[in-house]
């Protein structure tokens, strides 16, 4: 028998939720999950669940509030799910724990939030709304090419392009605007430098990062206009200086969207005068990074952190101090579009005593699409290293072994 203490409910039950369920259940909770589908994989291990979308911050809200008059919930949170609204939403009607409805929305409008970096000194990249093509045309005179468009709403990078010369501006546009809910699409200036993806958790007012990794973007060429992540390593291969330079920038963007307790999530870029915020989520990352990468490099479990912040628990700032326990290079499968006719050397990396993970979304018979975004991934390996280089190399020499053979539609 269970000795059920507290009711969590967890905003979504995918696959990449299931590592939450299964610890909140390890610490005793009744827990409690939602999804539009009832079949949501996640949802197998809750102990009640409640179907809304998790997209949809009034319609999750009604399913909660008639859900809390019979069993009263004592936290929310979310990971892997860009929902912030809908778990501030409920935790603020509820008297939980959790963000404010502002800083959410901050974190749900690229704008917003770059507007309230700009205002408090946070550097960011040059942005502005846009509503048509020939607003692009005058973006890209003052800033000159290569400019990037997004859609003002976006996850997952859909919609989201680099701009040089050649591409159909038009077609730009419409692009974003079609993967944007709200159909506002932005502009930025597009960045050089190396890019890092940040995981931090914000307690009473402190910023923690747990992990800095680099993000390869090697293909960017290839799959161009498209801005496509060929996967990274962690912890990246950074000088103190340069670590202390994001951590700084991260925490400040934080405070800039009011955030003093709650995980967030930072695309950052280097540049030779320092980082600058591509923006900030806040939650935690999809990809397995805070459920696999982190604890198993960096000793420092974010789930279990942010399950006790949701129910008002104390945090030990100790756990929140990341230790440099191995490095780990992660690559993404890149097979041809078409229709897959034959896999090879997938189930052999288990063979291999450095993968410390790996994944397969798609078999035979099914149809890989063109990489748009990161959404159209088809699988991943992860291989732990002593350096940064071996873990790299170790990614690279994993992702080649796997042969996805497709025949073009
Ligand atoms: N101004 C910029 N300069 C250079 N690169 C950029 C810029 N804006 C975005 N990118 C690149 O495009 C990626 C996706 O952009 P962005 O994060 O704004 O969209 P998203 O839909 O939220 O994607 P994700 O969910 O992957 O973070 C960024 O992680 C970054 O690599
Ligand atoms: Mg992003």
């Amino acid at each position: 028998m269970r000795l059920i203490s507290k009711r969590l409910l967890i905003i979504g039950g995918g696959i990449e939720q299931v590592r939450a369920y299964e610890l909140a259940r390890e610490m005793g909770l009744f827990l409690v999950g939602s999804d539009r589908s009832p079949d949501a994989p996640a949802l197998k291990l809750a102990d009640d669940k409640i179907i809304a979308s998790t997209r949809d911050p009034r319609a999750s809200l009604k399913a909660v509030l008639e859900f809390n008059e019979d069993q009263k919930i004592d936290g929310v949170m979310t990971l892997a799910n860009d929902v912030p609204l809908t778990v501030a939403t409920i935790a603020t009607s509820l008297g939980l724990p959790g963000i404010s409805i502002a800083s959410a929305r901050l974190a749900a409008d690229k704008l917003l939030m770059k507007q309230a970096f700009s205002r408090a000194g946070v550097p960011v990249p040059e942005f502005r709304e846009v509503f048509s093509a020939e607003d692009l045309k005058v973006a890209i005179k003052d800033w000159g090419y290569p400019i990037v468009i997004k859609p003002n709403d976006g996850r997952g990078s859909r919609g989201v392009l680099k701009l040089t010369a050649g591409v159909d501006l038009s077609w730009a546009y419409a692009h974003a605007k079609d993967n944007s809910d709200s159909g506002r699409v932005i502009v930025e200036d597009f960045i050089e430098g190396t890019q890092y993806s940040t995981e931090s958790m914000v307690y009473k007012g402190c910023c923690y990062t747990a992990c800095i990794s680099e993000r390869n973007y090697e293909l960017i060429d290839k799959y161009a206009p498209n801005i496509i992540e060929n996967g990274g390593t962690l912890p990246a291969d950074i000088n103190e200086a340069t670590s202390h330079a994001i951590e700084d920038v991260v925490a400040s963007a934080a405070c800039a969207m009011g955030i003093n307790n709650g995980t967030v999530k930072g695309d950052i870029i280097m540049t030779p005068e320092g980082p600058l915020v591509i923006e900030l989520a806040a939650r935690l990352s999809g990809g397995y990074l805070c459920t696999d990468q982190i604890p198993l490099a960096r000793g420092v479990d974010l789930v279990r952190q942010t399950i006790k912040l949701a129910l008002g628990q104390e945090l030990d700032t100790a756990e929140l101090v990341a230790e440099d326990i191995c490095k780990l290079g992660i690559r993404y499968f890149f097979p041809e579009p078409g229709c897959i006719e034959k896999i090879e050397g997938f189930e052999e990396l288990s063979g291999l005593e450095w993968v410390s993970k790996k994944m397969l979304f798609l078999g035979v018979g099914d149809i890989v699409e063109s990489p748009s975004n990161h959404t159209k991934r088809v699988g991943f390996v992860h291989a732990k290293g002593n350096t940064f280089q071996e873990a790299t190399q170790r990614a690279i020499e994993a992702a080649a072994m796997v042969r996805i053979e497709t025949v073009p539609l």
